[in-house]
């Protein structure tokens, strides 16, 4: 596998032969990181971070740190955890997690402040049957945007404002809030966080809408339609949860397009949560590792010639990764294994992000 070196920007065999004319030979050299290849690019890459490993693990920090510029808090910054009593904002959890990004000159992606899961049950109950679930939502809203604002000790300059909002038929999805408020809590919502945070990036983020198809045509027409309103809505996050295998991942002209389009409305595209499935997938582990790489690969690939700024992945390490609690079956969908070692889709990252 290719090896890049921090010191010098080249390859192993080029920085052995500076090293050779010149530098000290026994001097150590720091392999070059994802962060390093994305800085050179001027753009972000990302990781969400669970609380857990990231008090718990040193392999977790010390990688997360090195090879990351943002970071986006994978549950502690939604609902049920920031104001699990009504009226009662504790920030404790995701407060830890931007104390380590800013300590680390990393960024951070808020996410998220409308969805439909992972709701206190006392806020589902107020959207159900409450006197003013408007209020209620605009005080969430506004409570956590303003704890994090530009002018905070550490700023969340950027927030995935409203989770998955449509089906996969690109139909306004049934939610709490749509029951509650009818569809134009999307506008008040984007409304809301802006009111509290008028430098904050807003963005919709949702799955299933990377490449071209009747959901991300509704995405599309939806966003154009808010930025056509004046809404503020400034960005759209593609989740890019694939797999391997036929069919589980968009095809790169179809993605080029939707990213094409989207930054045509006047929009930002960052990628927000992207893993690579290997259950999607047949043959040998070694083969299915290999194609697990193409696929980072080739959507990094895309992304980058496409314009976007900030690419995330759903996690870094095998070790903690939504895929197999939620399929009930054992995966590995990110590019460092469990014991932190870097998988082939690492060194895939590596070589886009190098341009090689
Ligand atoms: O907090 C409880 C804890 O008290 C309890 O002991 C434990 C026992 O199961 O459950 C904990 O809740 C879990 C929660 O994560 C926090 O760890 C839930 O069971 C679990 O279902 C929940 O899953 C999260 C999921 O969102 C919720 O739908 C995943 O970790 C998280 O990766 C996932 O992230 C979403 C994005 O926000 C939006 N896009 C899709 C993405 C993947 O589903």
């Amino acid at each position: 596998t290719t090896r890049f070196t921090r010191r010098t920007g080249l390859l192993a065999g080029a920085a052995l032969a500076a090293s050779t004319s010149g530098a000290r030979a026994d001097e150590a050299v720091a392999p070059i990181t994802l962060r390093d290849l994305a800085d050179a690019r001027g753009i972000r890459i990302g990781a969400a971070v669970a609380s857990r490993p990231l008090a718990n693990e040193l392999a977790y920090r010390d990688t997360l740190a090195r090879e990351f510029s943002s970071v986006t808090c994978e549950n502690v910054m939604k609902p049920s955890f920031v104001q699990a009593t009504p009226g009662y904002f504790d920030f404790h959890a995701s407060d830890a997690i931007v104390a380590f990004a800013a300590a680390h000159g990393m960024t951070v992606r808020g996410h998220t402040l409308v969805w439909h899961q992972q709701n206190p049950a006392w806020l589902e109950r107020v959207a159900a049957v409450g006197e003013n679930p408007a209020g209620a939502l605009r005080d969430h809203i506004v409570g956590v945007v303003r704890h994090y604002r530009n002018d905070s000790p550490a700023p969340v300059p950027v927030w995935d404002v409203v989770n998955e909002a449509l089906t996969d038929n690109g139909l306004m999805r049934d939610t709490l809030w749509s029951r509650a408020l009818g569809p134009g809590y999307l506008a008040d919502a984007f409304r809301w966080a802006h009111e509290a945070d008028p430098d904050a990036r807003l963005f919709y983020n949702d799955f299933g809408a990377e490449g071209l198809g009747r959901k991300s045509n509704a995405v599309h027409a939806m966003l154009r339609d808010l930025v056509g309103g004046g809404v503020p809505v400034h960005g759209v996050g593609l989740q890019m949860h694939v797999g391997i295998g036929h069919g589980h991942a968009p095809s790169g002209t179809d993605l080029a397009a939707n990213i094409a389009r989207l930054r045509a409305l006047g929009l930002e595209v960052h990628v927000t949560e992207m893993d690579v499935k290997l259950q999607t997938g047949t043959g040998p582990d070694a083969s299915r590792l290999a194609d697990q790489a193409q696929v980072y690969a080739d959507i990094l690939s895309t992304c980058l010639d496409a314009g976007i700024t900030s690419f995330t992945l759903w996690g870094f390490t095998d070790a903690h990764s939504w895929i197999p609690g939620f399929t009930g079956k054992p995966d590995g969908a990110l590019p460092f294994d469990t014991a932190y070692e870097q998988k082939p889709a690492y060194h895939a990252l590596a070589r886009v992000l190098a341009g090689d």
